[in-house]
């Protein structure tokens, strides 16, 4: 897979542009607040609909703008096309190959990215809901059937918040008031964690080899999916009711995988609570890396990398294991200087971002 041009027009602080990429390597350089993020920000909103920072899309138009455009013209068998439109008083526009894109799930599968940033490094010290995210992200982009049970689970369980407020301190017939949104919320959410186990599965025979090699056979990492509920509607239900008190008092529900996580053990031991800051980058680095592999064997082909200033993050070890990944993809780079990390890669295209402008170097 791999992506030609992009042109963009009103995007965050790019006024205007006409970028053709290499086939391989591209390093976008330039000081901060330059634009090199917004470029990769507008590549991943091709292949998700969405930016990978913020949900609100109105935050990507220029400011003082009406809207912003994003088109990309990518390979992956032949020559497709994805566009975007960005309204500030309206809904967003997406187009496949010039036809109206009416459910974003429908784009998904046309184009396959994966983002990696410093955050991604933090996954492991970061709380469950960045590992929910992580999941999330990834699956939405190979099962178009997730983000739209991922919506759904959490539109009831929104309306179950508000009815559980609106119990609290009054007497109720569980019958009538809640079982209605708990059977819905038990079906979506038993849906949810039968993926998510899919998911945690495949990832973790990867994750533990990649580990093994970075840690030079030393460590050998186990991941597992640490699920707040079993996959069983009725146990799900039954929970549910049973703990309806509880959930009344907090005005939240505890119950469901909305409280998932993802356990991480190096030799027996927890990574999220014992592991040093070196074991957790690894174990994080891994589960990227075990991520694109995973997502090449789903769509047969490569994803396209986007590298947020990852690379001067990683030490020369683990520069050395992310570099076998970027020979194999189409690859983004941004980083603020060409610095010896960069100086690593295979030769491909550098661009110079300022200002929302690019030049491009030799
Ligand atoms: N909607 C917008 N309209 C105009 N400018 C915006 C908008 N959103 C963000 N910006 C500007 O874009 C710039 C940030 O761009 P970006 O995040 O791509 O920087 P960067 O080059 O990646 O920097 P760094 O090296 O610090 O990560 C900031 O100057 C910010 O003010
Ligand atoms: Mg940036």
């Amino acid at each position: 897979m791999q992506a030609d041009q992009l042109l963009l027009k009103d995007f965050r602080n790019i006024p205007e542009l006409d970028l053709s990429f290499h086939p391989h390597v591209n390093i976008l350089y330039g000081q901060n607040a330059q634009g090199k993020t917004n470029l990769l920000e507008a590549v991943y909103f091709c292949a998700t609909g969405r930016s990978h920072r913020t949900s609100y899309d109105k935050e990507c138009i220029r400011y003082q703008q009406p809207e912003a455009f994003i088109k990309l013209l990518y390979t992956r068998r032949k020559q497709d096309t994805i566009e975007l439109h960005l309204r500030r008083n309206g809904r967003k526009g997406v187009a496949f190959n010039k036809a109206p894109v009416r459910k974003i799930e429908d784009l998904f599968g046309c184009l396959s990215v994966i983002m990696f940033s410093p955050e991604d490094l933090s996954l492991i010290k970061n709380g469950p809901m960045q590992r929910r995210k992580f999941m999330d992200l990834e699956i939405c982009q190979t099962d178009p059937v997730y983000l739209h049970t991922l919506k759904e689970y959490h539109r009831i369980l929104k309306q179950r918040g508000q009815v559980l407020k609106q119990l609290n301190g009054f007497s109720f017939s569980y019958e009538e008031s809640l079982l209605p949104w708990d059977q819905q919320l038990a079906e979506k959410g038993v849906r949810l964690i039968q993926m998510r186990a899919r998911f945690i599965e495949k990832l973790a025979d990867r994750t533990a080899k990649i580990h093994e090699k970075i840690s030079h056979g030393t460590e050998h990492l186990d991941l597992s999916y640490e699920k707040n509920m079993e996959a069983d509607v009725d146990m799900f239900l039954e929970k549910l009711k049973n703990t309806v008190q509880r959930d009344i008092i907090l005005g939240s529900t505890q119950t469901g995988p909305h409280r998932d996580d993802i356990a991480m053990m190096i030799n027996g031991q927890d990574v999220r609570s014992y592991g040093s800051q070196g074991q957790q980058r690894t174990t994080a680095l891994s589960m990227k890396l075990a991520e694109m592999e995973l997502m090449e064997e789903e769509i047969g082909t490569p994803p396209i990398l986007l590298l947020d200033d990852v690379m001067s993050e990683l030490d020369q070890d683990r520069q050395t294991h992310m570099i076998q990944y970027i020979e194999r993809c189409q690859t983004l780079i941004t980083c603020t200087g060409v610095e010896d990390s960069i100086r690593r890669l295979p030769v491909g295209a550098r661009y110079l971002v300022e200002n929302g402008t690019v030049v491009v170097k030799s």
